[in-house]
């Protein structure tokens, strides 16, 4: 199935980034530290949901318009006193032309919120949050997270239809992830 050989193929990535983000979150210390961080995914991310929603609506993906992280990103920004950046345009973010590449960038996108929770957590034990102010776009879909990653799943599979398709997927996923790291080792 297309979702295990994407983990498979993007896993690597995945494992630099990771370890790339961990080591930038030790040294946040300031909310303003926290802010630039949030600065740094509204960036590459709203870029990307701008891109990515020119290709797939509800006929693809039934819950698409509450999956948007932008105006959580947004919200959390300006919940802390900062202002939003501009977003990444073309020269910045991977080929997105068509419903397949939309899918492989989304599917990091989405995969984020995995991952997300944690970043959360490893936040809170250094900084001075009001509650969970500040924090909706980490803590993403909360309890849901999990239902929620199972039906994107099921329709990441269903829009592929054949080898050729899974190669697009599987290349804008892969380039998604490189790009996000280029993105955040400029800013
Ligand atoms: C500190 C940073 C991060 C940590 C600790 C982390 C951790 C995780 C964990 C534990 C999972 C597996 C969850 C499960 O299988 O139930 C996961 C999956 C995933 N994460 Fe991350 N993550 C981080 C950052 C990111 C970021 C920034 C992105 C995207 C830009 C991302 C994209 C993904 C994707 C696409 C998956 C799904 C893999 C699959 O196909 O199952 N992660 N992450």
């Amino acid at each position: 199935m297309l979702t295990d050989t994407i983990k498979e193929a993007t896993l690597n990535q995945h494992q630099q980034l990771e370890k790339a983000l961990v080591a930038k979150m030790k040294t946040i210390r300031s909310m303003q530290g926290y802010v630039d961080l949030l600065k740094v995914f509204y960036g590459y991310f709203g870029g990307l949901e701008q891109k990515i929603n020119q290709y797939i609506n509800s006929s693809h993906l039934e819950d698409h318009n509450q999956r948007r992280k932008t105006n959580a990103m947004a919200d959390d920004i300006e919940a802390l006193g900062g202002k939003l950046p501009i977003t990444a345009n073309t020269n910045d973010l991977p080929e997105i032309n068509n419903a397949l590449q939309a899918f492989g960038a989304l599917y990091v996108i989405e995969g984020s919120t995995l991952g997300g929770s944690i970043i959360s957590k490893m936040m809170q034990q250094h900084l001075p949050f009001d509650g969970q102010n500040g924090l909706s776009f980490f803590n993403g879909y909360g309890e849901q997270t999990h239902q929620m990653w199972a039906g994107f799943k099921t329709a990441l599979n269903a829009v592929a239809k054949t080898r050729d398709d899974e190669a697009v997927v599987l290349q804008a996923a892969n380039d998604t992830f490189a790009g996000f790291k280029q993105w955040m080792d400029k800013q």
